[in-house]
């Protein structure tokens, strides 16, 4: 193994560089290894190229229905509607984005659909084969007095210890550490964790909330291309204009009284609004 080869070579070095005899040698040495490093920096992004999220089986095409669903948050008196009205479809392979300004209810409609809130009327129907794993933007679904490496491991106690590794590695969790305990951790630290654990899940529909928010650039990164490669249905609330456009092929823009539909990435969905207010416009200027 190549860290093998590096330590006998640094204890090599530790030992001769001071003795004149063999210090010429320990400077080869040395050399040689700055060349080890030297290609160990490409090794981090072939990694990264190979990483992604698989499926362990695929779903059925029709994905996802919803079909007039109203959402009500609040108890008692205070209970009010926060989303009315609300049709949409996914199909296997999508990659849909969820946008609308903040408090609008997008983490919220997420949270219906993973069954986390009942909705007050209407329908969701999940399509056969369906395997879903998702993503909560406040990570409380992870267990604070856990270490990482136990976060990991209670969820999946099958998946053995070298595959749990390796996905950390992944995601810059290396050596010890996988033993430090998730309240210990920042906030992308925690992100990167969560993310983990949605990758080992290997399910068909990724519903995912805001994962760039913590990340540092090399993560988002990662992910980024994971998800670009993922073959499932991919469902995901991000304000980040540069993943929207990387990633989503449709975006579902929310209202208080309905989500409209636009086909493209971010960009588009710019243009056509534009184009819309103009022929708004245009239609109000000649009357
Ligand atoms: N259980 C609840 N009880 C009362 N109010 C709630 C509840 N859940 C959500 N809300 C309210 O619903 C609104 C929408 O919240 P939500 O987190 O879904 O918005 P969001 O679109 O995800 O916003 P952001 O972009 O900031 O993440 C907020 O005003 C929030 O206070
Ligand atoms: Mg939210």
């Amino acid at each position: 193994m190549q860290q093998e080869q590096i330590t006998k070579m640094e204890d090599y070095i530790q030992r001769n560089i001071t003795m004149a005899t063999s210090s010429k040698s320990a400077k080869n040495k040395r050399k040689q290894l700055e060349r080890i490093e030297r290609i160990d920096k490409p090794l981090k992004d072939l990694k990264r190229a190979q990483m992604s999220f698989s499926i362990e089986k695929t779903s059925h095409k029709e994905v996802l229905q919803v079909r007039d669903i109203d959402i009500y948050v609040g108890v008692n008196t205070e209970r009010k509607p926060l989303l009315k009205k609300i049709s949409f479809q996914l199909r296997r392979g999508e990659k849909v984005a969820l946008i609308g300004p903040n408090g609008v209810g997008k983490s919220t409609l997420l949270k219906t659909l993973i069954d986390d809130y009942k909705p007050e009327s209407g329908v969701i129907t999940w399509g056969n084969g369906v395997t879903i794993a998702y993503y909560d933007q406040e990570q409380s679904t992870l267990h604070p007095n856990n270490t990482i490496l136990d976060e990991l491991w209670n969820t999946f106690p099958h998946i053995e210890e070298a595959r749990i590794r390796t996905v950390l590695g992944n995601f810059l969790f290396t050596g010890e550490d996988v033993f430090k305990k998730i309240s210990a951790l920042s906030g992308g630290e925690k992100a990167r964790v969560a993310l983990s654990k949605l990758m080992l899940q290997e399910a068909n529909v990724l519903i995912i909330d805001e994962p760039t928010n913590h990340l540092d650039l090399f993560s988002k990164g990662v992910l980024e291309s994971a998800l670009m490669n993922y073959e499932g249905t991919l469902f995901f609330i991000s304000h980040d204009r540069y993943f929207l456009n990387k990633l989503a092929d449709k975006m579902l823009e929310l209202y208080p009284t309905g989500a409209l539909v636009y086909n493209g990435n971010y960009d588009d969905y710019v243009e056509a609004k534009s184009q819309k207010e103009k022929e708004v416009a245009g239609l109000l200027t000649r009357e």
